[in-house]
């Protein structure tokens, strides 16, 4: 099931260090086996703090009764936090059991629980889905490197250039561009080179789709943008409209596309229940007026009342806002676009944008409005109501305070 709720900050980290524990040992225990290092005490002790942790995690998987259903998940759980480097370094250094100090790597099965764990969430951030399905490509491609490496022997380069080399056969070989400047010797080489061309096709696909995924999805509004403006281009060209007004088409598209708010995303909304569109609305227009200079000073029931009580409307460039000597019943708050102010001479007294307000004199002095206000640009506005303005005023005398020290500085 998608979780949709804020993800607990402790199960965060730990998944983290998980992912930490499981690309360490996936890089770790496939190198040393393949060079044969010597078990080092650092590396000890990595391995013991990495085993703390998974013990950590089956704790709380059992505490939570994660593994009622799924036994063989305990068993993988209970053998990944054993300290298997610790365990051969103190008992059976000495031995021919080296084979011990490997066994860590089956932490790495734990790579799909943490894939799911992702899936789960829907509020992961994209960068994240990308790090993990990269950490995951790249643990791929060590893998085969270093089996690349015990099969084919090369001999006479250090480590670094053998491990290069091996890399650079595995990704011409997965990605099935085979410069065929590397070939196997062997036919174990052959053999194990054919089921990787085979692997590698899925494997391959599997990242390249996931990765472009990723991006189609941040891209989508931008695609959606173009592919609109592609449309009203040709329609425009078709019935051939005047310049002025594919200008004025265009202005607003671009000002409903800078919001963001596509068709899609409004028809998101609108298949909500009421009474999440609802509550949804509130969230947005509380978002939208808790940066304003005039709520700043607000209390959260405060801005929450305005909130509930604002109305969006939309005027386009030119048209009458409020005219002047009209009764005044309403205030405005702006959210995109702005408004020109012109005087009884019809003279431009100011040019209000994003933020700002207007339509509070009349409702604070009972008196008719005192200015016209009309639409320079597409405009999406917030209006608040006479009868909700001032049972919210009434309610926060410091909004009051507020919106009376703007208006006196414009009279
Ligand atoms: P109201 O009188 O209700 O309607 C016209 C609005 O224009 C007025 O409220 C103010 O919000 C706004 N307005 C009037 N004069 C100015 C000004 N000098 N600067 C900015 N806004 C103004």
């Amino acid at each position: 099931m998608i979780k949709h709720q804020e993800i607990p900050k402790k199960e965060l980290f730990l998944q983290v260090f998980i992912f930490i524990g499981v690309l360490y040992t996936a890089i770790e225990a496939p190198l040393n086996f393949t060079f044969s290092f010597p078990l080092e005490i650092w590396r000890v002790i990595l391995d013991t703090l990495i085993a703390i942790i998974f013990f950590i995690d089956l704790q709380k998987e059992l505490k939570n009764n994660s593994y009622k259903e799924n036994k063989i998940s305990l068993i993988i759980d209970s053998i990944c936090s054993l300290p298997f480097e610790l365990i051969f370094y103190i008992f059976f250094q000495n031995t021919h059991l080296d084979i011990l100090q490997y066994l860590g790597l089956i932490r790495v099965l734990r790579v799909s629980r943490l894939i799911k764990y992702i899936q789960d969430i829907a509020l992961i951030p994209q960068q994240i889905k990308m790090t993990v399905m990269i950490s995951f490509f790249y643990i791929c491609v060590h893998f085969i490197s270093c089996l690349w490496m015990l099969v084919e022997n090369v001999e006479g380069l250090n480590n670094l250039d053998r491990y290069v080399k091996a890399m650079y056969w595995t990704l011409t070989t997965l990605t099935t561009i085979g410069y065929g400047d590397i070939t196997p010797q062997t036919m174990f080489g052959r053999i194990f080179t054919m089921i990787i061309m085979i692997m590698g096709v899925g494997l391959y696909g599997i990242v390249i789709g996931n990765v472009s995924k990723v991006i189609a999805q941040k891209e989508r509004y931008k695609l959606e943008a173009r592919e609109k403006i592609t449309e009203l281009n040709d329609f425009m060209k078709h019935y051939h409209i005047p310049e002025k007004l594919q200008q004025n088409v265009f202005s607003y598209y671009n000002n409903m596309l800078n919001k963001r708010l596509t068709q899609n995303d409004q028809k998101i909304i609108n298949e909500l229940p009421q009474a999440l569109q609802h509550e949804l609305q509130i969230y947005m227009n509380i978002k939208l007026i808790k940066n304003l200079s005039l709520f700043e000073t607000c209390s959260v029931q405060s801005l929450k009342e305005v909130a509930m009580n604002l109305k969006q409307v939309f005027y386009a460039p030119g048209h009458n806002i409020i005219n002047i000597g009209d009764i005044g019943s309403e205030l405005y708050i702006i959210s995109h676009g702005s408004v020109e102010v012109f005087n009884r001479d019809g003279k431009s007294i100011a040019h209000l944008s994003e933020g700002q307000f207007f339509g509070e004199m009349a409702l604070l002095e009972e008196r008719a409005r005192n200015a016209s206000v009309v639409a320079y640009t597409y405009c999406d506005l917030y209006k608040l109501e006479k009868e909700d303005f001032l049972n919210v005023t009434n309610n926060h005398p410091e909004l009051l305070a507020s919106i009376q020290n703007v208006a006196n500085k414009r009279k």
